[in-house]
């Protein structure tokens, strides 16, 4: 399916991988990032040389130099993308290349090399077919891929590196939130932005979550869930959560969401929302929003929902949103509103092969 880069692989399967048993166990209530397979990929890459030494093979620590340089400045980039349990038994991967473009992407904002997709694709086909056994069962289920890239050249001067690892780890997963409400709360940075123009805010690198950290601590501390950052110019207008994007419905039927200046991270699934809620006949801008215009919309009834979305959470309605000024709440603060919800139910029917997929975006791994 991936093209031939499976010829460049040599798979050497887990002599003892975790057993039946214990694996059921460990696939009863995963939560999320908690529960690692029995494999991971590795492939290198030497300045020169380009990418080699593909493999697959048991997951174990790995021996990492204390001067590889992505300890000291940084230079990381990764991916997040889910492989669900198909209906015949099989597995099945949302857009992928869509995530091998965007890897690509982060990698040229990064001073990174670019990886050809057919050897992404494939590394991930080559993970989820050696840890097929670990794709949990259920409605909430499915195999969380984390494909990575790390500079691993031994050198404390500040240039790209002129070595690099990428690997892809699994981990079994249920859901983002573990909180007993259909929806989330959010806490509104005041302090913290997460980017700025000219910085790296499109790209998914470890740096940005490093940035967001303090905030979403801040976030906890204040009962919430999740982070809204304001756009750092203006400390003003919404840009995304700190693992999200967000989306806003009105009582005229249409939504809104943040465009993608530069400063926000292209999210898979909002191109995908995107592309349904237009099919469903809504009206769907992407335009600046103000956190105040925000308040005032859902004070007089304007703003009817919002949600947040991405591969993690899927789609999370938005109840509440906190900060220094007080709180406020959209719609029903405790319910799924009927637009997310149909969005939702839509989407996680094509992501699990459950509907007709007419849009090409379901691949099948096996
Ligand atoms: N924004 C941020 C900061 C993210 O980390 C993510 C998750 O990957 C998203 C948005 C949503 O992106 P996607 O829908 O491609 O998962
Ligand atoms: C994802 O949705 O894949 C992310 O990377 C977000 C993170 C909050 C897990």
């Amino acid at each position: 399916m991936f093209g031939d880069a499976a010829a460049q692989f040599d798979v050497r399967l887990h002599a003892s991988p975790v057993a039946a048993e214990a694996r059921a166990a460990l696939l009863e209530a995963p939560g999320f990032g908690k529960v690692f397979t029995d494999h991971m990929v590795m492939i290198q890459y030497t300045e020169g040389r380009g990418w080699h030494d593909a493999r697959v093979e048991a997951r174990a620590p790995l021996q990492v130099d204390p001067a590889s340089a992505v300890l000291h400045y940084a230079q990381e980039i990764f991916e997040g993308m889910k492989a669900y349990r198909a209906p015949d038994g099989g597995a099945i991967l949302f857009r992928p290349e869509q995530n091998a473009k965007r890897f690509n992407a982060s990698a040229e904002r990064m001073s990174m090399p670019a990886m050809p997709e057919a050897l992404f694709l494939e590394s991930v086909r080559q993970l989820v077919s050696a840890d097929r056994a670990w794709i949990p069962d259920g409605a909430d289920g499915s195999l969380y891929l984390r494909p990575f890239m790390i500079a691993s050249e031994v050198f404390l001067g500040v240039r790209p590196s002129k070595e690099y690892l990428y690997m892809v780890i699994a981990s079994s997963v249920g859901s983002y939130f573990k909180g007993a409400s259909e929806t989330v709360s959010v806490w509104i940075s005041q302090n913290d932005t997460r980017a700025a123009p000219g910085g790296t805010g499109a790209a998914k690198c470890g740096g940005n979550y490093a940035a967001s950290l303090r905030a979403q601590g801040e976030a906890m501390r204040q009962g919430c869930d999740q982070t809204l950052f304001l756009d750092a110019a203006h400390r003003r207008y919404v840009e995304e959560l700190g693992g999200m994007n967000v989306f806003f419905v009105f009582d005229d039927g249409t939504m809104s969401t943040p465009a993608l200046d530069g400063t926000i991270l292209p999210g898979i699934t909002r191109d995908a929302i995107m592309t349904l809620a237009r099919e469903k006949g809504v009206e769907v801008r992407e335009e600046r929003y103000g956190v105040d215009q925000w308040r005032a919309d859902a004070a007089s009834g304007r703003l009817r929902e919002a949600f947040a979305c991405g591969t993690a959470a899927v789609i999370a309605p938005i109840g509440r949103l906190k900060s220094p000024d007080g709180e406020f709440t959209i719609g029903d603060p405790d319910k799924s509103g009927p637009v997310t919800t149909s969005l939702r139910d839509t989407l996680v029917s094509i992501q699990r092969g459950l509907t007709n997929d007419a849009h090409g975006w379901v691949h099948k791994v096996f």
